[in-house]
């Protein structure tokens, strides 16, 4: 497993980022509630109950999705976030929705903190594997926390979705942007997920993002 080679990644330029954006997150999910994407993620998750479930949300933004888990009953939740200014949106949210005493946020980059974390019964990855270049430590780290079930979400393998972010891409990068995104071989995730002993039980998509959760096989 290849969950210690990331450990020199620097991770400021997502922080700076998406700290950036976290406020503009934060209002979105005030006014508008969770984007379809996000529907979609716990359409597929509610596959199995959620109630008594512990939570594992990597790269969790503000929190909108493990917050609405745990008003349904879940018992509690870790959100990992490599921003700063992502994981202060999601405390406050957790106490403006009384929910403090059942999450716990951790600063940092998920793939160094795996080894210090507990293992959850749900994990959730939205929208996260394409902003992390190492995609295979990032995918075994979190499959080796997760008893039950796996849920993410990633940009469509097709050509018009990979047009348009490979050129963000490019864009980003003659611009000399600190961060960037990343374009995956997004099969050979899906491949790297039923690797580890884990089967496709939801799929559905957007225009732009493909979600797909998985139930570990005993
Ligand atoms: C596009 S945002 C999505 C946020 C949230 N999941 C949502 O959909 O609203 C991706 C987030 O993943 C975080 N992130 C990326 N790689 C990470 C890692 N290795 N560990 C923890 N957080 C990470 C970034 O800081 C960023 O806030």
């Amino acid at each position: 497993m290849s969950i210690c080679c990331n450990v020199s990644v620097n991770n400021e330029p997502t922080n700076k980022f998406f700290s950036r954006w976290s406020k503009r997150y934060a209002k979105r999910f005030r006014k508008g509630g969770l984007e379809k994407t996000q529907q979609y993620i716990l359409e597929g998750v509610r596959k199995e109950p959620v109630t008594a479930k512990r939570i594992l949300d990597i790269g969790c933004g503000v929190g909108s999705l493990h917050l609405t888990l745990l008003k349904e009953g879940a018992a509690t939740a870790t959100g990992v976030e490599v921003s700063e200014g992502m994981i202060s949106q999601a405390k406050k949210f957790a106490e403006d929705f009384k929910l403090q005493d059942r999450t716990s946020y951790v600063l940092g980059d998920f793939v160094r903190e795996a080894p210090s974390m507990q293992e959850a019964d749900l994990t959730m990855l939205d929208k996260v594997v394409c902003c992390y270049e190492d995609y295979d430590a990032l995918i075994s780290a979190s499959t080796a926390k997760t008893r039950a079930i796996y849920a993410l979400s990633h940009p469509r393998q097709n050509i018009l979705v990979e047009s348009v972010f490979k050129l963000q891409i490019f864009f980003a990068k003659l611009f000399r942007s600190a961060f960037h995104p990343f374009w995956h071989d997004w099969t050979a995730i899906h491949r790297l997920i039923v690797a580890k002993n884990f089967e496709l039980i939801y799929s559905n998509s957007t225009i732009a993002w493909q979600v797909l959760v998985y139930r570990r096989i005993h």
